[in-house]
């Protein structure tokens, strides 16, 4: 076999195999192969030493001709699997615009969480901080501190979940106003109190074992009942509307005296008497009432120089009162069904 058959067999060889190539890696050896310094192509170049200087010249341009194009025949080969690769990607990732997208669910808050925020909203709005205190409360603070020595009868009513015989879930929110009147050492205090409070009671329609009250307690020289009505009254106002009005009932709290019950205005009915307010006009909403002086001297204050009053109201029951919800249960459940009739409001 001639050089110059030699030449082109391997040209043929070469470019058959490079268009053959279906990776990049695999024409990236090949290059190797046949362009490196142990080509065939470079064996026939050495062997040209040989050879006379016109055979020299026919051969050494045609070793080049056939170098060239097999160069090119590799450059167009990376050229077309480049393209492959850019259309094989177009297809698998092609999108299609007419699919209905992935629904992304937005969540919402709490409809009790909602009321906490608004009622915290008033109350800092007239100047009160937010305080807090432990879920497992000490008998002291609970019950004894707030005028309800053992075995006092206001006890049955709060019957909770023991852990020690003085260690207990607490009952109210109340002992957080003597854990302030501590804290405070004498000072005056304005403060609102929200969280979970426990009863071993029966859950039905409208108990639950565990539910949630927000305490107010304002403590200072020159306290009236008349600042407690016209407290209550603004926050009744902001909840539940500006026509709404208020009414006290002579009541018993061991921990204030003179102890109510305030009602409001049916916001239903306005008054005139529905099944809401069960035709009275008026809905129950809190207790309150002046601190008693057992509770501010067992707390380090003087009862002759400072007054104070005191609110409780039940969280869970204000929020039904509001959306006319009428099983307390249905905040526990997480049944979305429920939470979600809540959705964008406020
Ligand atoms: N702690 C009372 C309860 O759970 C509610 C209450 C009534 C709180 C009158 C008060 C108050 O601060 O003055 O039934």
């Amino acid at each position: 076999m001639s050089i110059q058959e030699q030449l082109l067999n391997i040209e043929t060889e070469a470019v058959t195999k490079i268009n053959a190539a279906n990776s990049q890696v695999e024409l990236n050896d090949l290059r190797a192969f046949y362009m490196g310094k142990k080509s065939p192509l470079a064996e026939i170049m050495k062997s040209m030493a040989t050879l006379s200087i016109e055979d020299k010249k026919v051969i050494g341009k045609l070793a080049n001709e056939v170098k060239v194009r097999i160069e090119s025949a590799v450059t167009e080969r990376r050229a077309y699997l480049e393209a492959e690769e850019v259309n094989k990607r177009l297809k698998s990732e092609t999108i299609d615009v007419t699919l209905p997208g992935k629904e992304f669910k937005v969540g919402t808050s709490h409809p009790l969480s909602r009321t906490i925020e608004e009622v915290q909203e008033i109350f800092i709005g007239m100047g009160y901080s937010i305080a807090e205190g432990p879920e497992v409360e000490v008998d002291l603070y609970n019950f004894e501190m707030l005028n309800v020595p053992k075995g006092h009868p206001a006890r049955d009513m709060q019957d909770s979940f023991y852990i020690t015989e003085n260690l207990l879930m607490r009952t109210q929110t109340s002992p957080v106003q003597v854990r302030t009147l501590l804290e405070k050492k004498g000072a005056p205090v304005k403060i609102l109190a929200p969280g979970k409070v426990y009863r071993r009671d029966d859950d039905d329609a409208t108990h639950s074992h565990q539910f949630m009250q927000f305490e107010g307690l304002v403590v200072d020289k020159h306290i009236t009942m008349s600042d407690l009505k016209g407290t209550l009254q603004l926050f009744v106002q902001k909840m539940f509307g500006d026509s709404r009005k208020i009414r006290f009932k002579p009541s018993y709290f061991p921990f204030t005296e003179p102890s109510v019950e305030v009602d409001v205005s049916c916001f239903k009915c306005g008054g005139k008497g529905c099944s809401m307010c069960k035709q009275s006009g008026w809905i129950e909403v809190l207790g309150a009432g002046m601190v008693h002086p057992n509770v501010l001297s067992a707390a380090g204050y003087d009862p002759k120089v400072y007054r104070g009053f005191a609110f409780g109201i039940g969280i869970e029951r204000v929020t039904m009162l509001r959306h006319g919800i009428d099983d307390i249960r249905n905040f526990y459940l997480n049944d979305k069904r429920f939470l979600e009739q809540f959705k964008g409001e406020n």
